[in-house]
């Protein structure tokens, strides 16, 4: 077996992968459930699942195999910026055993298509350099299995097919890092894959900045919530002695006290930052301290009690200095500027292959339905 071959195995294998994370998550619903809108800022499921196939077939089939879509147009449907979310329901998009097949029909002509390409690190085209596009469609399912899991925590009775990752604690008191030049970014596209707004890596000026070992706790939230009686986090109702449940799924579960507070707006975050005498972290200070401290054992995020909820940074997101927009203007650079807060990390519900210091997540600061928590930091005394 050639080395390319062998490559093209693992991605094979790898799609499949995500495909069967997707099929299970919606496993348990039934069409009308698929095809219901739960909130106006999330889609319903149906289109979720149509357009990960058709983000696959315009990538993989139409635009490296050179193939016909099957549905013609189908695809204006699909695109996530002409098509806002509130208004996804409407669309004549596929629904049922046609959107199964379609997903299917879509799947056999991609590994089609990728049994023919030529997937040569040196490749001329950087969609194929080092199997560009393939990473960026696994990464995309991945990411929208995140979005599905948001909706899904307001199905009443949702059973999760897999178990949620959850941090060890890591302990009180921050972590003081040095001023001076940090490196910031991911290494390139053509060392491991990257978004575009990751790239180009490039040196930074910081002041010595001290930031918290661990993200803020629902026990840390909840005492903030019992003095200044600030909104509750999304999804936290009363337990009627004076506490708090987790609420989502239609459920009524303890909340772990150590675990990260989520599905906090930035604003929330901001406030209460405040109240602690402390701010939160520009994303430049949270991936230095990510490099400082250094991934430890299992953790691919580098700053200890990451990867349970995304945390929001004071940052706007903002283009790096040198940014090329690839392979699509879409992706992120139509999001700069000061609308969007910048979320670091990476929540329970991000797929583990998707977890890395140099990722950038960006949403609106009043936003509560992604896994969104924080950590504080502060000027170092
Ligand atoms: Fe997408």
């Amino acid at each position: 077996m050639t080395a390319q071959s062998s490559s093209k195995d693992a991605i094979g294998d790898r799609l499949e992968a995500a495909r069967k994370r997707t099929y299970e998550l919606v496993g348990p619903l039934d069409d009308e459930q698929l095809n219901r809108v739960y909130s106006p800022i999330l889609s319903p499921l149906a289109w979720d699942l149509g357009h990960i196939a058709n983000f696959e077939e315009l990538w993989l089939v139409q635009t490296i195999g050179e193939r016909e879509p099957l549905h013609g147009d189908l695809g204006r449907f699909y695109d996530a910026i002409e098509n806002p979310r509130k208004s996804r329901n409407e669309l004549p998009i596929l629904r049922d055993a046609e959107l199964r097949s379609y997903l299917d029909e879509v799947r056999e002509r991609a590994l089609s298509v990728l049994g023919d390409a030529e997937l040569d690190p040196d490749s001329a085209d950087p969609l194929l350099r080092d199997g560009f596009v393939y990473e960026m469609l696994i990464a995309h399912e991945h990411q929208h299995n995140e979005t599905m899991l948001q909706l899904l925590q307001m199905v009443d009775g949702y059973e999760l097919p897999f178990s949620r990752r959850s941090t060890p604690p890591s302990g009180s008191g921050a972590i003081a890092i040095a001023g001076g030049e940090h490196e910031i970014g991911a290494p390139g596209l053509e060392r491991g894959f990257a978004y575009d707004n990751e790239c180009p890596r490039h040196t930074v000026e910081l002041a010595p900045f001290e930031i918290d070992r661990s993200p803020v706790s629902n026990a840390a939230y909840a005492a903030y919530l019992a003095e200044t009686g600030a909104e509750p986090p999304l999804y936290w109702e009363r337990d009627g002695e004076g506490g708090w449940v987790d609420a989502a799924m239609g459920r009524r579960e303890p909340l772990d006290p150590e675990q990260p507070a989520t599905h906090v707006s930035w604003h929330e975050a901001d406030g209460f930052a405040r109240w602690a005498g402390k701010r939160l972290p520009s994303e430049q200070e949270w991936e230095a301290a990510a490099r400082v401290a250094g991934p430890d054992g299992d953790n691919l995020l580098g700053l200890p009690g990451a990867g349970q909820a995304w945390e929001w940074t004071a940052s706007d997101f903002l283009a790096y200095p040198g940014f090329e927009a690839f392979p699509y203007e879409e992706y992120s650079q139509v999001f700069f500027g000061d609308t969007y807060k910048v979320l670091r990390g990476g929540s329970w519900a991000t797929h583990r292959e998707d977890l890395r210091p140099s990722f950038r997540n960006w949403d609106l600061p009043e936003r509560r339905q992604i896994f969104s928590g924080f950590r504080c930091a502060r000027d170092a005394r």
